[in-house]
């Protein structure tokens, strides 16, 4: 297959892209705007292996410029779209850029695919998404046909990016199929999000900034499940159909906190117990069965995952150290600067 993979150099898309090149023949596409959060250096093992190499291209540009995305669409076989503004924080202090990208740029995707079929060529669309789209549930799990009750104006977002799809599959009757993938973590991880975050504060002896009590709870799945649960739904998946992805490993932010810390042999004294999010959800959970008995599961439970997450952050200072420079500095101090100021013992 032809892919064209939208923000492949973020984390999940570049685990996406290597994982992919390495276990089929498909020819890759990378279209990735390079925001704050998009790293080339992501893609490096891919630009400096020539068997991956020769089938795979890099095309810097926006996923919301029509003129750039309607030959790459159509000149692909299936559009896997991760790219997103994808951060809850930043979607609160500044929620316009993911209305363009996560929204509008969805649209643009979908009007090329939807140009592509008027001309004869059957494009599949996927759409990665996101457990967030639910909104917070206190008990059981979200199953597919759930009503979607965003919160944050992130999940708002990509609920409205996720009506899109279904509107221009019914409408037009595009081949489109949606991903729901729970908290992700691993490499590559940017560390504005809280496990790569923490892993890196600790790795400095930096305060870890808990949000209130820290008893909110998360599926955490493992990136390279999240990408290949992408992959096997675009193989596989039915028309139409959205999938959960859960992982089946539901831990407080005081338990992931706690498995870090002992992993680096470092201090609970680190944690910062500081004002909490607006409109914090409390909990995610989904349900698995439909993803299940299409015939996937995930592999790596939380302990071994994170484990190999913090090795490979170990080993990567060099990658982790670049970003936080930088347009992070400014960001840490809006995020965490008044938050840290007036935090207390954990
Ligand atoms: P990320 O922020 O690490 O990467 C996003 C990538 O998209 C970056 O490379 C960025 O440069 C690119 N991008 C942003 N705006 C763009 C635009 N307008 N045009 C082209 N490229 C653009 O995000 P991630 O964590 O890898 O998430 C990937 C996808 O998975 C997102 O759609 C996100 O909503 C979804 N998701 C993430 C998680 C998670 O826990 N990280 C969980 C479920 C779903
Ligand atoms: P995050 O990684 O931002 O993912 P999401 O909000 O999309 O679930 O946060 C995961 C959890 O960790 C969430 O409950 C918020 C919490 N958190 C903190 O306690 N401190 C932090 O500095 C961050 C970034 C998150």
């Amino acid at each position: 297959m032809r892919l064209l993979i939208t923000g492949g150099a973020g984390f999940i898309g570049s685990t996406f892209v290597r994982r992919r090149l390495a276990t089929t023949q498909d020819v890759v596409t990378v279209l990735d705007k390079l925001t704050y959060a998009g790293n080339r250096a992501n893609l490096a093992a891919v630009e400096s292996d020539p068997r991956h190499a020769a089938r795979y291209d890099f095309v810097h540009g926006d996923i919301a410029d029509p003129a750039l995305v309607e030959p790459l669409v159509g000149a692909c076989d299936a559009v896997v779209n991760f790219a997103a503004e994808s951060h809850v924080d930043r979607s609160i202090l500044d929620p316009g850029a993911f209305l363009r990208t996560d929204v509008v740029g969805v649209h643009v995707l979908l009007e090329a695919t939807r140009s592509a079929a008027s001309q004869g060529r059957s494009v599949r669309f996927v759409q990665v998404s996101t457990d967030e789209v639910y909104g917070s549930i206190d008990e059981g799990s979200s199953h597919e046909q759930d009503a979607l009750q965003p919160r944050s104006p992130y999940a708002a977002a990509k609920a409205a990016g996720e009506l899109l799809v279904g509107a221009y599959e019914a409408t037009y009757g595009l081949d489109t199929v949606i991903t729901r993938g729970s908290n992700t973590y691993g490499p590559y991880q940017h560390p504005e999000k809280v496990v790569a975050l923490f892993v890196t504060n600790a790795l400095e002896d930096q305060p870890l900034p808990l949000y209130g009590d820290g008893l909110q709870r998360r599926d955490w799945l493992f990136v390279d499940d999240h990408a290949d649960a992408v992959g096997f739904v675009l193989d596989h998946g039915l028309a139409g159909a959205t999938y959960n992805v859960p992982a089946g490993q539901e831990r407080t932010n005081r338990e992931v906190t706690a498995a870090i810390l002992a992993a680096l042999d470092r201090p609970w004294s680190l944690v910062r117990s500081v004002p909490d999010r607006p409109g914090h959800d409390r909990r995610y959970a989904m349900d698995g069965s439909r993803l299940a008995e299409l015939g996937w599961r995930p592999r790596v439970a939380f302990e071994e995952g994170i484990q190999l997450t913090i090795g490979w952050f170990r080993d990567n200072d060099a990658w982790w150290r670049a970003i936080k420079s930088g347009e992070w500095v400014d960001y840490y101090e809006r995020q965490y600067g008044e938050r840290l100021a007036r935090s207390v013992e954990a």
